[in-house]
């Protein structure tokens, strides 16, 4: 069992859970995900790692329960433990493994859409620690959803925040920001990462096509085992299938094939919508 060290909550229906797994806070790398169970019957739901602590042996979960098994996964509180707590899983971010000296003469953009801020922020930080620039968008329907901007601030070099309603920072999308930056004001960057809904990844991916700009995307796909034999987190990549729990989740988002990507995101839909029929008899 995982026990949960701590639990609050970011936004509505958003929660960062703390839980103690120090063999997975030793191995983890940015950009790597696990798969937690609430309980031995509960679904395998995958989450991409906010942050990891090797010396408290604790991993960072930032949670929105938008579904039966998250909301049951955030009904638990401190005191309470996981079942399942399976990683580090998937490859780390392909900047883990450049070398130093060429790592400081790039400049990277970050772009984070709702709780996608929670894995943005890990890569931030790691590359803040090691002395290279990253400026981050931050997008939200509105001020009240956005999660992580202080913590982001700190370690940013600039930080752009959207919201929908303008509630907060810039009225609009994260595309307007990304297009004000590399279009208008013609800022350079080596490398675009964007993290968030498969849409604002799909828009993010057609806006820095334009400029040339390299894209990685983490795709947030169905994940059942976790280890490349079920075939649930396939995506076509550069008309080639990949499987995200293996060879991602990060891939070159001027590859991906969203739209696909999107409908099979969307197949259990009606399954969903039963387990909150019964959740909520
Ligand atoms: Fe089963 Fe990736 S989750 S192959």
């Amino acid at each position: 069992m995982y026990p949960i060290l701590e639990k609050r909550a970011l936004a509505e229906q958003i929660w960062l859970m703390k839980i103690l797994a120090p063999r997975v806070a030793r191995s983890a790398r940015p950009g790597q995900f696990v798969i937690v169970r609430a309980d031995e019957r509960g679904e395998r739901i995958p989450l991409t790692i906010s942050d990891y602590d090797a010396a408290e042996g604790s991993v960072t979960l930032v949670i929105q329960a938008i579904g039966a098994s998250t909301r049951k996964i955030c009904a638990l509180g401190e005191g309470d433990a996981l079942a399942d707590f399976a990683g580090p899983l998937g490859r780390p971010s392909e900047f883990v493994s450049t070398p130093p000296e060429e790592l400081r003469r790039k400049r990277f953009l970050f772009v984070a859409g709702g709780v996608g801020a929670a894995p943005v922020y890990p890569q931030v930080k790691w590359l803040h620690e090691r002395g290279v620039a990253a400026d981050v968008i931050v997008g939200a329907k509105t001020r009240g959803m956005l999660i992580y901007t202080e913590p982001m601030r700190a370690v940013a070099g600039q930080l752009h925040i959207a919201t929908d309603d303008g509630s907060e920072g810039d009225k609009g999308l994260v595309t307007q920001v990304l297009e004000r930056l590399v279009g208008e004001q013609g800022r350079r960057y080596d490398e675009c990462i964007a993290i968030g809904p498969m849409a604002m990844m799909k828009f993010v991916a057609l806006a820095t096509k334009k400029y040339g700009l390299k894209t990685t995307v983490s795709l947030n796909t169905l994940m059942v085992d976790g280890t490349g034999m079920c075939g649930a987190c396939r995506v076509t990549v550069g008309g080639r299938t990949r499987f995200t729990c293996v060879e991602g989740p990060e891939f070159d988002g001027h590859e991906v094939d969203f739209d696909e990507a999107m409908r099979r995101q969307g197949m259990y839909r009606n399954e969903e919508q039963r387990a909150a029929a019964i959740e909520a008899e």
